[in-house]
């Protein structure tokens, strides 16, 4: 295929593109054959540049083999950073087989492609001596995980840049954005991961076991917050035999508790209306507040886990346990709490550290969809790939502006470049 235009401007400015033409297999060459679309409208194909992460231990990658096949498939041209796929145990031979170009460097990469998509924000690293803000060129396109709420210093910076950007983080949760729905397959992770850490720190067995020594009572797991991540703990406790209750103050939540087989913790919050018309929670009253504390000092004493996954949108995470509720725990005991990023749910937790009080051991994991790089990343590629489909067509950059899920995602715009 022959490189022309912008693309071909590009490859000879960074030396890449035109490297080791001889040794890739027929097989390879052929993936990169225009698509009909394009061979009937001569386009340029786009560029996906897929970046090595470098936040501090963040092992995924934003597109695995699998997903690159089928955009290559698509007509699209995927340039993989050299090592992007290493922690998340898929090696550059990998992506090659599946039609994508390595890259040797970051530099390389940013300059030749026309949609950067990442995992993690544009960060800045001066150790390794990359900026990856800097690197963006302006007129690209960045897709990522980029929490506009958070950082809105970043979003200043990619429109002063003259980048158009799409947060995953802020599609809507509608029926139709299901597939592309970053921040559910990310929950499902660290809802899975969080039990299993509770499990492997708690002195005790999870299921009931009957043994010639005697019974061997079952674990009490309370799990306070059931939306994505919630539900997936239940269900990972569930499933290691815990006798499990959970609490949120969504309604909504009941049946779905319900349906993984855990009690539901009812509490009364009065009239207060606890969620959004977009289904997230909002911040308590004072009252429902003193009230559903009660309730989980009381769970909260009884149980020997303890998952905390409480977020409210744009807010500081709900305080739910004191320091004293943890001082009436039961040694051994163990808390889980998925809120660290946003503050955390229990008074003694330090975010990315784990804190022993009152025999009683805190956990705060940050990032736990890193520490299972291999499925975090394939869910991520996926839902990746759906947001793609909808932004992206004929192979090149289409997006519509009108569309809810591009308008809520869109986080800066610029025009864009003919061609
Ligand atoms: P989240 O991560 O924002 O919050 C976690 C949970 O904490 C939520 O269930 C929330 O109600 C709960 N919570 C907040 N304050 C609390 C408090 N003081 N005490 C106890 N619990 C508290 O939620 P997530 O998992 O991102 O889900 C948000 C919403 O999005 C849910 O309604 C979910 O059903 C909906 N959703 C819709 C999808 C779709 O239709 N495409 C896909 C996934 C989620």
């Amino acid at each position: 295929m022959k490189v022309t235009g912008r693309a071909a401007a590009r490859a000879r400015r960074t030396g890449f593109g035109m490297a080791r033409p001889m040794q890739r297999p027929a097989s390879r060459v052929a993936a990169r054959r225009l698509t009909a679309p394009q061979a009937r409208g001569k386009l340029t194909p786009m560029h996906l540049g897929v970046p090595r992460e470098i936040a501090p231990g963040e092992q995924r990658v934003a597109l695995v083999p699998e997903t690159v096949a089928k955009l290559v498939r698509g007509g699209m041209q995927v340039l993989v950073e050299h090592g992007a796929g290493d922690a998340a145990f898929h090696p550059d031979e990998a992506y090659e087989a599946a039609g994508a170009t390595i890259v040797p460097t970051a530099p390389a990469l940013y300059a030749a492609a026309d949609v950067i998509v990442k995992v993690q924000r544009p960060l800045v690293r001066p150790d390794i001596a990359i900026d990856e803000l800097s690197l963006l060129r302006p007129g690209a396109t960045l897709v990522a995980v980029l929490q506009p709420l958070v950082y809105p210093e970043l979003v200043q910076r990619l429109d002063e840049r003259g980048v158009m950007a799409f947060s995953l983080d802020a599609i809507p949760r509608i029926a139709r954005a299901q597939a592309m729905d970053v921040l559910s397959s990310m929950s499902t992770v660290a809802g899975y991961r969080a039990m299993l850490i509770a499990a492997a720190s708690l002195p005790r067995f999870f299921p009931l076991l009957m043994t010639a020594a005697g019974t061997v009572t079952p674990a009490r797991v309370f799990v306070i917050g059931a939306g994505v991540a919630g539900l997936q703990a239940i269900a990972t406790a569930k499933r290691l035999g815990a006798v499990v209750q959970a609490f949120d103050t969504r309604p909504a939540v009941r049946e779905q508790v319900q349906s993984l087989g855990a009690t539901f913790v009812e509490v009364e919050l009065g009239a207060h209306d606890t969620e959004t018309a977009g289904g997230y929670a909002k911040e308590l009253s004072e009252d429902a507040h003193r009230r559903e504390m009660e309730v989980i000092a009381e769970r909260v004493r009884d149980a020997d886990v303890v998952i905390t996954t409480a977020l409210v949108p744009g807010k500081r995470a709900p305080l739910l346990i004191t320091a004293d509720t943890v001082a009436q725990m039961k040694p051994g005991s163990v808390i889980v709490d998925l809120a660290g990023e946003f503050g955390g749910n229990c008074e003694l937790s330090k975010p990315g550290d784990v804190v022993i009080a009152s025999g009683v051991t805190i956990h705060a994991p940050l990032n736990l969809p890193a520490s299972m790089p291999v499925h975090a990343s394939q869910m991520f590629s996926r839902n990746v790939a759906a947001f793609l489909a909808l932004i992206v067509k004929d192979g090149a950059l289409a997006p519509d502006f009108e569309d809810p899920i591009v308008k809520d995602s869109l986080v800066t715009r610029v025009p864009q470049p003919a061609g």
